[in-house]
């Protein structure tokens, strides 16, 4: 176990439930959901095979990913799994699988390339500099984003301008910075509507939601906030930094 993670505050607290914690109807919420399914619509006419969600697993790429399957949309579904995701998120593909019907395709960093990068900085690299753990992401985020999105004219997130102040503008459409498209449908969500429509839907979700992760990346980058902590204070805790892996930030 490394040094870092065996601190105590890093351990997960008691288990709450989000639902009870967050979902709150909101008088715009029908209208909101009606509007990202319009979204899912056109998108999905306009680009065809050329689109796919990328989805975390996190809550709201559930949400998408129940708006999708409810709506019968015929929109690829994937996923990076970098190797270092927890057991819980590993799980949801199944859940999603059960539930729907659909598959979700799993993308994973080229082997000889993890290898290679672990023999040479140790297994937990990413806490040692944020060089370090850019290079993690690269290895394990951005390539196998590379081939998820080969071929492909748009893809769909989760992303919501509640987020964080780097999110804040985050369009429901937007150049990617590479030409592609990149559709949020719920950007304009809060996070109490997010539950909302959990509730109201039975959407699976992530029960490490209910220990306080909010936001959820790779088990060695994310831990449980605190009361008044900001929402992704728990990605890459350890860093003064923007708390984006690439995945967001326009080349
Ligand atoms: S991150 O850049 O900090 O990791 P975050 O976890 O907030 O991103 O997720 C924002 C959106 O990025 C998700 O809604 C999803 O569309 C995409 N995303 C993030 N992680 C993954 C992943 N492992 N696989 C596929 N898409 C992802
Ligand atoms: Fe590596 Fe952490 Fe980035 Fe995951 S989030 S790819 S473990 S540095």
């Amino acid at each position: 176990m490394s040094e870092v993670s065996s601190l105590p505050w890093a351990a997960a607290p008691a288990a709450g439930n989000a639902m009870a914690l967050y979902a709150r109807w909101t008088p715009q919420l029908d209208a909101r959901i009606e509007a990202a399914l319009q979204r899912l619509r056109d998108a999905s006419i306009a680009h065809g095979d050329g689109l796919v969600q990328s989805s975390s697993l996190g809550v709201e790429d559930m949400v998408i990913t129940d708006l999708i399957a409810r709506t019968r949309l015929p929109i690829a579904i994937a996923t990076l799994d970098t190797g270092r995701l927890h057991p819980e998120t590993l799980a949801l593909p199944e859940r999603i699988r059960e539930r729907y019907g659909r598959e979700v395709e799993v993308f994973r960093p080229v082997a000889d390339a993890v290898v290679q990068f672990v023999r040479r900085e140790g297994e937990d690299a990413m806490y040692k500099s944020i060089e370090l753990r850019k290079a993690c992401c690269s290895l394990r985020k951005m390539e196998p984003l590379g081939r998820m999105l080969k071929g492909r004219s748009a893809w769909i997130t989760g992303l919501r301008r509640e987020q964080s102040g780097a999110r804040g503008d985050v369009s429901f459409d937007e150049d990617d910075g590479s030409g592609r498209r990149k559709i949020s449908p719920i950007a304009d969500w809060t996070w109490a509507e997010v539950w909302a429509y959990v509730q109201k839907y039975d959407v699976p979700y992530n029960p490490l939601h209910d220990q306080f992760m909010p936001s959820i990346g790779c088990a060695p980058c994310t831990r449980a906030i605190a009361v008044g902590e900001d929402f992704r204070a728990g990605r890459w805790w350890w860093e003064d930094s923007t708390k984006e892996c690439g995945l967001h930030v326009k080349s």
